[in-house]
């Protein structure tokens, strides 16, 4: 296993719906790692010095994926990361499939992709070090919703608790898009905030669903 050195993380908000781009740099090497495609690549660029190694690509709504020809064109050498039924992504000839709990090596960096399906099927997390990269399982102050074909309420309920929230309690989630009342959170502060993220069991989680989405608000 490659050493966990430093990082940092520069996250890009924009896209369609708040959407973030994530650049993650290994302090080591110098080497950029992106989560998601999600923001144009323009508004990316400056924070991106050098080609990144591999692109995380955390579910295919099309909303995460929408720049990946860009990134991919500037990037050529480049390897894109996914789940290994992404069917959007699988004829891609930079494609790499990840296996659940398998780590990407990337400069001396270590990701563990977590495969959390529920508010898409082919939903993933990467979690490196004490930072995870939720995608659209888990905002600040809410889980991701299940209203799209191939989402699953019952998998929802058991990527989100019995796969992220037993991680630990000081884990900093950085979501897919930016709904929340802050860009980041710990897994601790958002279970205290949120209360989709309290219920006793599957079926309480149900009904916390749907008092949240009889209730919500457009945009949020
Ligand atoms: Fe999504």
């Amino acid at each position: 296993m490659v050493p966990t050195t430093d990082f940092s993380i520069r996250s890009i908000l924009g896209g369609m719906d708040k959407n973030f781009t994530y650049v993650v740099s290994c302090s080591r090497t110098g080497i950029p790692i992106l989560v998601d495609a999600a923001v144009e690549l323009r508004k990316a660029s400056p924070f991106i010095r050098r080609e990144p190694q591999a692109l995380l690509i955390t579910h295919t709504h099309g909303d995460h994926i929408a720049y990946l020809d860009q990134y991919m064109e500037a990037f050529p050498q480049m390897t894109v990361f996914g789940h290994p039924e992404s069917t959007t992504l699988s004829s891609l000839a930079s494609f790499h499939s990840v296996t659940q709990d398998k780590g990407i090596n990337v400069g001396q960096l270590e990701f563990n992709a977590i495969h959390t399906p529920g508010h898409y099927y082919d939903s993933i997390c990467y979690q490196l070090d004490s930072v995870l990269f939720t995608g659209d399982t888990l905002f600040v102050g809410r889980t991701g919703r299940v209203i799209s074909a191939n989402s699953s309420i019952a998998d929802l309920y058991d990527s989100v608790y019995n796969k992220l929230l037993t991680l630990r309690d000081l884990t900093r989630i950085y979501p897919g898009h930016d709904y929340g009342e802050k860009p980041t959170i710990t897994l601790e502060e958002n279970v205290k905030i949120s209360p989709l993220l309290q219920a006793n069991n599957l079926d309480d989680f149900k009904c916390r669903m749907d008092d949240y989405e009889n209730n919500r608000k457009p945009g949020s």
